[in-house]
């Protein structure tokens, strides 16, 4: 992330200098310390180019032979990859080195000679570097990665906690599923069953009937027994949820949001970009407002397309992928058929058959990012829902509470961290945008 706008680096101290690579430009001509690991290196004899990592960046560290005792020049010449070491010397700017700076090093001091390190600079297959997630980490694109994760993190937050919601985080343990039944894990709650939260979402409607404007934001546990690149079994999901809000101000909000989340990134995020090879003209074209269709146009639109549809079925990653390509910013499809959605969505006075809900889709095939909608707010539908959805009416009846006790119009979505960053990053599977993914049959690291 750029540093331009940061305060001083509160870490570094005065003597000896110790900076971070992401900040060497305001060392030039200092000598200074990186404290990091040897990620990658060429030797000639009497010059070694040490690429050294710290977690911020990678620094090219030039070391002549005669610049530090020759014992030390030799052990440093045979040392593996990823041992820790500190790097003394003058912070030169050179447009020639990878990011525009390097040290002429005049003192190494060998922190942890490494194993030999299991994860080279070839080519692994993703089975083998997921196995080794905890060293994977290290490589350059999965840090970018979990850097972007942070700033679109920290956007979230700024975005809602500006906009005057309050941010309030749901249970994790629950008595009852959110968004059916079929993808609850369960655990034993001493003795009794209870569920994972797959949702914040119902306790973030209480939370709007009490401060107004609320945010959730924390793990959910879907137990997904597919095997996709769009699905974890645990992911990060921010809902905001609104009191006196409809259907038009959920989606308006959703617009806004996505919008501001792409502002901060561009922004802040273009060294990140850069290692990750994004083609950001993609995210500059991310300015509401955004395209929306009806559910009913968008199955006309893939049928128009030569795209089979019949109305009435959920979209797949094929057909939201169809539809997709066909805008190049966030598509939102409103008013699904209610049969397919869930039990707490208002209906649409205009046509029972659906829903006051949307799907936000993003561009470039990577679909569905967003899932929102206006709440039912009628006690007696709501009870008629729980029944037709076989859901046990004993746990919701602190949820009914809301409509019995003040019940207005509200709405709100959620948002996956993961597949927002996965499309933000032009990353393939969302398993690289969390740090430990957790997915069908993978639990380890
Ligand atoms: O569409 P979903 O199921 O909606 C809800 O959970 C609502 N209760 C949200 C609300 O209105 N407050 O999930 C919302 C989003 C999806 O659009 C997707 O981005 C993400 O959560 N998501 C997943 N991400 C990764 N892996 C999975 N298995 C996911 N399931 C949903
Ligand atoms: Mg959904």
């Amino acid at each position: 992330m750029s540093s331009s706008e940061s305060p001083a680096d509160p870490v570094a101290s005065e003597s000896p200098v110790i900076a971070r690579v992401r900040r060497l430009g305001e060392h030039v001509g200092q000598i200074v310390t990186v404290q990091g690991w040897l990620a990658n290196r060429r030797s000639s004899g009497k010059l070694q180019f040490l690429q050294v990592r710290d977690g911020s960046g990678t620094v090219q560290c030039v070391l002549r032979k005669g610049a530090i005792d020759d014992e030390l020049f030799k052990a440093v010449d045979s040392l593996p990859q990823e041992s820790s070491i500190e790097v003394s010397g003058e912070a030169k700017a050179d447009p020639r080195s990878p990011g525009g700076f390097e040290i002429s090093v005049t003192d190494v001091k060998i922190v942890a000679a490494a194993e030999p390190y299991p994860i080279s600079n070839k080519e692994h297959n993703t089975g083998f570097l997921m196995q080794h997630r905890h060293l994977w980490l290290r490589s350059s694109k999965q840090a970018a990665t979990l850097r972007v994760r942070a700033r679109v993190i920290k956007s979230i937050r700024d975005f809602f906690d500006g906009r005057d919601f309050t941010c309030l985080d749901g249970p994790m343990f629950t008595p009852s599923a959110c968004e059916g039944t079929s993808t609850l894990f369960e655990v034993d709650y001493f003795g009794e069953p209870a569920y994972l939260t797959q949702s914040s979402q119902l306790y973030a409607e209480a939370g709007a009937m009490a401060l107004g404007r609320v945010y959730t934001f924390g793990p959910t546990f879907r137990a997904e027994k597919s095997k996709t690149r769009r699905h974890l079994t645990e992911f990060w999901m921010v809902e905001p949820e609104v009191a006196y809000c409809d259907l038009e101000g959920v989606m308006q909000l959703a617009e806004d949001f996505l919008g501001a989340i792409v502002g901060d990134v561009l922004r802040d995020c273009q060294t990140e970009f850069e290692v990750l090879e994004r083609d950001i003209t993609k995210l500059e074209a991310i300015v509401p407002p955004f395209p929306r269709l009806s559910y009913t146009e968008a199955v006309e639109k893939l049928n128009a397309a030569g795209h089979e549809f019949e109305w009435g079925a959920d979209f797949g990653a094929p057909d939201e992928e169809v539809l997709t390509k066909m805008y190049d910013k966030p598509l939102l499809v409103h008013r699904f058929p209610a049969d397919i959605k869930a039990f707490y969505m208002k209906r649409d006075p205009e046509d029972d058959r659906v829903a006051l809900c949307v799907d936000v889709l993003a561009p470039e095939g990577y679909g569905e990012i967003i899932g929102g909608s206006e709440r039912a707010n009628d006690l007696q539908f709501l009870l008629d829902q729980i029944a037709k959805h076989e859901l046990p009416v004993e746990n919701f009846e602190w949820y009914l509470d809301l409509r019995r006790f003040g019940s207005v119009p509200h709405g709100g979505f959620g948002l996956g961290l993961e597949r927002a960053v996965a499309w933000i990053c032009g990353t393939h599977h969302i398993r690289e945008c969390i740090a430990f993914p957790r997915t069908l049959y993978k639990i380890y690291p």
